[in-house]
């Protein structure tokens, strides 16, 4: 779904923010992308939706060059929310906001009407309707941008920095929507540095830094790795640090990582 292959890129300012990844996602995928701030994530998430094009070595979106491509396209085929929402919302009302990219796509109108309405039901935005995006907290404009690409229902949809803002229900319900769109066959990317968060959700984990993927595997490997994680200074959740402080101590049997809580809160019973 998502190839990039040996692909380079420099900002004008000479910093080499993607300097020779290669990277498949599969469709059906759910990858997070972690490292540290400058480590190249958000450059990463601008090449797939050809905002930013490769100084060298390519981009392919669903087979298709992201030279070949116009932003147009490539935004119908993927939904980003980006790390910043001021620089995606530009309408008066939360209302137009959701129906703009509807309409452009040429959803009919009483399409564009329910949509609009599932979504800001879904994100709890429906008091906001008429309202201008610019009075919502930073947390809801978040929601918003996500809210937008959902009801357009493109095949790829990235997050990048979802959970900054959002307070715990808002987590919550974030993750039960990205485990939503992983069983309804999406490809979902999402950058965070939020481990707790990534954590429970279990995506495949792709490591950054210093414009480099310098890891990448199923959550349960990386988030033990703890050399990989201090190497690219991403920390790691305490859930896991907490099970491997446990098997130090010999005589633990064999409990898979997501359930040592449990274990242990059944251990310390009487
Ligand atoms: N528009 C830009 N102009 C110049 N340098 C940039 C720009 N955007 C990002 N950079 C630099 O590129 C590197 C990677 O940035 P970015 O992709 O935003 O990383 P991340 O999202 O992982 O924090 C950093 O060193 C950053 O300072
Ligand atoms: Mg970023």
């Amino acid at each position: 779904m998502i190839e990039f292959r040996d692909v380079s890129f420099v900002h004008q300012n000479g910093v080499r923010a993607l300097d020779g990844v290669s990277l498949r996602v599969d469709a059906g995928e759910f990858v997070a992308l972690v490292g540290e701030n400058g480590a190249g994530k958000t450059t990463l998430v601008k090449h797939v939706t050809g905002l930013l094009k490769p100084a060298s070595g390519s981009v392919l979106v669903d087979g298709v060059d992201t030279r070949a491509a116009s932003t147009a396209q490539l935004s119908r085929k993927v939904g980003v929310a980006f790390q910043n929402p001021d620089h995606q919302l530009f309408s008066e009302t939360v209302e137009e906001e959701m129906s703009f990219a509807l309409r452009n796509f040429g959803f009919p109108p009483e399409v564009v009407r329910e949509r609009v309405s599932w979504g800001l039901e879904l994100f709890g935005l429906g008091e906001y309707r008429r309202s201008s995006p610019l009075i919502l907290s930073g947390g809801e404009k978040k929601r918003l941008t996500l809210a937008c690409i959902l009801a357009w229902d493109p095949q790829v949809v990235m997050l990048d920095e979802p959970t900054v803002g959002q307070d715990a229900i808002q987590k919550e319900k974030l993750a039960g929507t990205i485990l939503m769109l992983k069983s309804a066959g999406k490809t979902v990317v999402v950058v965070s540095h939020d481990i707790e968060f990534l954590w429970p959700i279990q995506p495949r984990v792709v490591v950054m830094k210093g414009g480099r993927v310098v890891g990448d595997g199923p959550a349960t490997a990386i988030m033990q790795d703890r050399d990989l994680l201090a190497s690219a200074r991403v920390a790691q959740p305490q859930l896991v640090e907490f099970y491997q402080e446990l098997h130090r101590r010999p005589g633990t049997p064999f409990v898979h990582p997501l359930d040592a809580a449990r274990w242990a809160e059944e251990a310390m019973l009487p």
